[in-house]
């Protein structure tokens, strides 16, 4: 077979599953035979001519829009620092390619931002990669296990029923600071073994420690580093007490899991708990929030929900695809990967878009319909991710978000706005309402 140009090929290295034969080096345009004998023609990414998008300021649907007409001109985006992917089967095939690593670890090193909070970063489940992060995650699944998880369903509906009761007799509430953002740090302190007394010290550490993902690292980082110091000795103590007196908590779960000898040390139960209450938290809060406001929008929804509680499980799916909290993730090649038609050089930054693959029409039949019964579809919502990094909690937060759904639709079956919805700036990683005001009744 000839080269482009009638440079030679070499060999190519080992490519994984989505590869080419051949590769050309030192050459933009690479020749290469699919598996079914068609000439194929591989593309550098830096010189293909792609649809632009800069995402910056773009409100939600304003994003959702921008790469979907991107989308129809090109299944690539070419975004400012580098390129986006946003089809469902794009999206989910980047996920699961092991040489794209998460990017989190240099994010803060693009916002200038070195030192012992960047290494710490790079310790941590979300940013670790290959044998490192199997082993971690082997060790810690056995704590996330659906059985795991609902041991804490009476718990839910015990924190959700306080938190309604506590706005019940005024007909109204200001949902996201009166019923979101306390909701998960109980579940997840119970989940952990955390005592009561200590829920507001966990809540301030997850505030300021998801400050990384702000936009703002260098003005953050003093409140950053001293949450996750504070947090750090605090989780030290907890792990020696359970190490002598194990109890029916998380912790203890991970102090106990042992395959083959191994065993988590100190330093990854610490990290490992971080983890949890950076994941867990925030998360939870903006999707049950988005999920609310989503529901204010739509009453005939809100009612159905109301009148058969078994669609709560529905209502978390449709809600997660229409409005996810988390609407993107990154990730960098490891090396130079092959995609498709294109050449991704070692350290290429691709934006996977979570929220745009959500409404891609080829996954989802009319996929702009919100439509809490719709019938399972085989291709998975992307808000919790896929692939190795996928969401270790997506048991837990489908649990606690059922059960608020639930719980809120029967004690709230009449739902109204109370004035407008007021979002959270579109830079924000973890996105959604910051005021959600209501008014609802009767059966509160
Ligand atoms: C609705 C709520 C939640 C959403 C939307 C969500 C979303 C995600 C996404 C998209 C990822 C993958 C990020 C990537 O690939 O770059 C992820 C990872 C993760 N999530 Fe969640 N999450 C939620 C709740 C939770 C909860 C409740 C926990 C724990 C209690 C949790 C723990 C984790 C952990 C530990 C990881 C890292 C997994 C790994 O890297 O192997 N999440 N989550």
């Amino acid at each position: 077979m000839g080269g482009a140009g009638g440079q030679d090929i070499e060999r190519p290295k080992a490519v994984g599953g989505l590869v080419a034969p051949f590769v050309l080096a030192g050459d933009a345009r690479l020749r290469w035979e699919s598996p079914s004998s068609e000439a194929c023609v591989t593309t550098r990414l830096s010189d293909l001519e792609l649809p632009e998008v800069d995402a910056t300021g773009l409100e939600r649907r304003e994003m959702v829009a921008a790469f979907q007409a991107a989308g129809a001109q090109h299944w690539l985006t070419r975004v400012p620092l580098g390129c986006a992917v946003t089809k469902h089967d794009d999206v989910r095939a980047i996920l699961r390619e092991r040489r794209f690593h998460s990017a989190l670890s240099v994010l803060p090193e693009m916002a200038g931002v070195t030192g012992p909070m960047v290494e710490r970063q790079q310790r941590s489940i979300l940013a670790m990669e290959g044998s490192e992060h199997t082993r971690l995650r082997r060790l810690a699944a056995p704590a996330f296990t659906p059985r795991a998880t609902e041991r804490l369903r009476p718990f839910m509906r015990q924190v959700v029923n306080e938190l309604v009761d506590a706005v019940a007799a005024e007909g109204r509430c200001e949902l996201v600071h009166d019923i979101c953002e306390p909701y998960p740090i109980p579940i997840i302190c119970e989940l952990l073994g955390a005592p009561k007394e200590d829920w507001k010290l966990f809540s301030g550490w997850a505030t300021d420690i998801f400050r990384i993902f702000n936009n703002d690292i260098a003005n953050d980082l003093p409140a950053i580093q001293t949450a996750m110091s504070d947090l750090d000795g605090y989780v030290r103590h907890m792990v020696d007490e359970r190490r002598t007196k194990p109890a029916d908590d998380l912790l203890s779960h991970m102090i106990a899991v042992e395959e083959e000898g191994d065993r988590l040390s100190t330093d990854e139960l610490v990290m490992m708990t971080e983890a949890v209450l950076m994941a867990g938290t925030d998360t939870t809060r903006n999707q049950l929030a988005c999920s609310m406001a989503l529901f204010a929008e739509h009453p005939d929804q809100w009612a159905r929900l109301a009148a058969n509680p078994e669609l709560a499980s529905g209502a978390v799916e449709e809600t997660m695809r229409h409005l996810g909290a988390v609407r993107l993730t990154a990730r960098i090649a490891s090396e130079d990967i092959e995609y498709r038609d294109v050449l991704f050089p070692a350290g290429t930054l691709v934006i996977v878009s979570l929220a745009t693959a959500n409404f891609d029409g080829d996954a989802f039949t009319d996929s702009h319909r919100f439509d809490i019964g719709r019938p399972p579809s085989v291709a998975p919502q992307m808000t919790f991710g896929s692939g190795i990094h996928f969401c270790l909690g997506a048991s837990l937060a489908r649990a606690e978000l059922q059960e608020a759904l639930q719980l809120l639709a029967q004690r709230m079956p009449v739902l109204g706005l109370d004035g407008p919805i007021e979002w959270k700036p579109p830079g924000i990683g973890i996105w959604g309402p910051s005021r959600l005001p209501l008014r609802f009744g009767p059966g509160a």
